[in-house]
């Protein structure tokens, strides 16, 4: 035999067993972002270098050392998508939106591209659900977009994740509280790890954010930017978490959010899962406000929030938290047809069925006499009804519909099969 080919580490199957899960977190997509106002764009999944590195931030662990980057055949650097954002505002604002539709709302899935250290979780092409909404200043957007991210949730039915929410300040009020951060760093310098005594100079809030142990303990008493917010930030940050409180939408302060993307300006979030399912990493989303980077990407100052959420992290959560037979999955319809005449029926039967939107499996090897095996097919389909048609009912114009949860069969006309079928599943 033939060597078994792999595929690359981090790159994951998503097998049919788990795809009714994919399908949920999607079809919710479509309908509550669709309730908002949100229409989907699909943008490509490689982009020019340049866009990354300018609307992330070159000093990002994402840009520093994840991106999977190569060169086509004419040379030009070309990048696999680390995350949604900088596409979507690059095609709004190279299709004319940003001039035409400021106001553009915006949800996307995809798959995303990072080469991370692979653990439970954490993979190297990651699919995401997201959303960006341009052109609004209000406070009560980013309060929507929090609470929309709620009913997303409850919508799918995952529980236990805690909205933990942060402001990073502006243009005006983050560059004074870097200094005092670096000043603060440089002080304790000695205590940390060598990604964080480098990143005191180039980007000094990712400090906060470090997992080290030692770098934790030596930033405790670090000046946060949530103590250190302009008059406008202030009143910005005040107005979302009012809103919040208004709607009745629970979530955490937490002034140590740092978010690892640059182009975060004010309101920023996380969503934290805080039950069983997930290793270490915890977070299903994540997201905010991006007012300068529509601009900084060749559009006007047009403001932006948004956030992106983990597929794959949310289909563990999932799986976590029901059983395995509670995936969702299809209903089958089981035709077994006995004998060559049955078939023939059979198959116009399986399009009328079929026709009706429902699914419909046939077994093509089922013999006259034998009935035992193909139920014992229809069973390990894990069909819901088997639909049987020998000689016999052919004869006298019926068919046996076995209901494969109760094991109850009785006959019915031919006739009235799509009927009856849509009746028993309940359609
Ligand atoms: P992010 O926090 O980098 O934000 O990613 C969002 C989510 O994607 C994470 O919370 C996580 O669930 C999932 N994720 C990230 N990396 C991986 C990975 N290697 N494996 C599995 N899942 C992963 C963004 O990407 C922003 N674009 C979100 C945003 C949209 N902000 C504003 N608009």
């Amino acid at each position: 035999m033939a060597q078994k080919i792999q595929r690359p580490k981090g790159f994951n199957d998503v097998l049919p067993a788990e795809i009714g899960w994919w399908h949920r977190l999607e079809d919710a997509a479509r309908r509550v972002f669709g309730g908002y106002g949100y229409d989907e764009i699909r943008t490509p999944i490689l982009e020019n270098t340049e866009l990354f590195a300018r609307a992330v931030g070159a000093a990002t662990d994402v840009v520093e050392k994840e991106m999977f980057t190569f060169n086509d055949r004419e040379k030009r650097s070309l990048t696999l998508r680390p995350e949604g954002t900088a596409g979507v505002v690059r095609a709004y604002v190279e299709n004319g939106l940003a001039q035409n539709e400021p106001s553009s709302r915006f949800w996307y899935a995809g798959p995303m591209f990072r080469h991370e250290n692979v653990q439970a979780g954490r993979f190297r092409q990651f699919s995401q659900i997201g959303v960006e909404a341009f052109g609004a200043r209000a406070p009560r957007v980013d309060a929507e977009v929090l609470i929309m991210v709620r009913d997303y949730l409850d919508a799918v039915g995952i529980r236990g994740v805690d909205l933990r929410v942060s402001s990073l300040g502006d243009a005006k009020c983050r560059p004074a509280y870097k200094q005092e951060l670096q000043t603060f760093l440089r002080g304790v310098a000695g205590e940390l790890c060598d990604d964080c005594k480098r990143r005191i100079e180039t980007n000094p809030l990712r400090v906060l954010d470090c997992k080290n142990e030692r770098c934790r303990a030596a930033t405790a008493k670090a000046p946060r930017m949530l103590e250190r917010l302009c008059d406008e930030c202030r009143a910005h940050w005040d107005e979302v978490t009012r809103t919040l409180k208004l709607a009745g939408v629970a979530f955490t302060v937490d002034p140590d959010i740092v978010r690892g993307l640059d182009y975060y300006v004010r309101t920023s979030f996380e969503l934290i899962h805080v039950g069983e399912g997930l290793g270490a990493q915890k977070a299903i989303g994540g997201g905010g406000r991006y007012d300068g980077l529509v601009r900084e990407l060749g559009g006007p100052d047009v403001p932006g929030v948004g956030f992106g959420l983990g597929v794959e992290r949310m289909v563990m959560v999932l799986d976590a938290q029901e059983k395995k037979s509670d995936r969702p999955k299809p209903k089958i319809v089981f035709l077994a047809p006995l004998g060559p005449a049955a078939a023939d029926r059979a198959m116009a039967l399986a399009r009328d069925l079929r026709a009706a939107g429902l699914r419909v499996e046939m077994d093509y090897d089922a013999k006259e006499k034998g009935l035992g095996n193909t139920l014992n097919k229809a069973d390990r389909r894990a069909a819901t009804i088997a639909v049987i048609l020998g000689a016999d009912e052919l004869a006298r114009g019926i068919v046996k519909v076995k209901d494969l949860r109760s094991g109850a069969q009785v006959e019915h006309e031919i006739a009235s099969l799509v009927g009856v079928v849509k009746g028993m599943l309940g359609d």
